[in-house]
């Protein structure tokens, strides 16, 4: 090999001691993306709701400087997802429906369920497990300063699907929790 061969393979940015630089922020809005604010505005909110591209209600989250987007009705009994808190369950950041209480996490919009290991054993031993995925988490892109949202259209369905209708839409704010039993 000469020397000229081994100096480009050293330099080579698929060299194992070279690490890839950081992906650059993108410069426009993905396509078929929706603008739903300025980053500055939610980050002061820390959430807003959205009607994205006429069809779909979206709450955009900005928590410990991460934003999240997903379906602003919950998948259990259509409850506001905007007043929930948002708290950590198994190292799992997730929302919490002021409803019923139950736990979504922000990253997948995993339904989360306490599992019980064995329940003979006392003290009794509980775990957070994931029930899949309940809710639909969309994607959220920044550009210069512009928030975009771009819905995630996968067919796969996903059961806070159910609350997009505009009957839901329109009962938003007006609508009391529902008697339910745990799914
Ligand atoms: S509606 Fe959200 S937990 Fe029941």
């Amino acid at each position: 090999m000469s020397s000229e061969e081994e100096s480009s393979q050293t330099s080579s940015p698929s060299s194992p001691s070279s690490p890839p630089p950081p992906p650059l922020p993108p410069c426009s809005p993905p396509p078929a993306s929706h603008f739903v604010g300025r980053k500055e505005d939610i980050v002061k909110a820390g959430r807003l709701t959205k009607l994205v591209n006429g069809c779909r209600d979206v709450l955009v989250l900005h928590h410990q400087g991460q934003l999240h987007a997903m379906d602003t009705r919950c998948y259990h009994s259509g409850g506001p997802l905007q007043s929930g808190d948002i708290e950590e369950f198994n190292g799992m950041l997730c929302i919490v429906c002021p409803w019923h209480k139950y736990k979504i996490t922000l990253a997948g919009g995993e339904g989360l369920y306490q599992a019980v290991d064995d329940p003979t054993a006392r003290p009794l031993r509980t775990h957070w497990r994931s029930k899949g995925v309940k809710q639909r988490i969309h994607k959220v892109t920044e550009v210069n300063g512009d928030l975009y949202v771009t819905l995630n259209e996968s067919s796969e369905a996903i059961e806070s699907d159910v609350y997009q209708t505009e009957s839901y839409r329109i009962g938003l704010f007006k609508t009391k929790p529902q008697p339910r039993s745990k799914t």
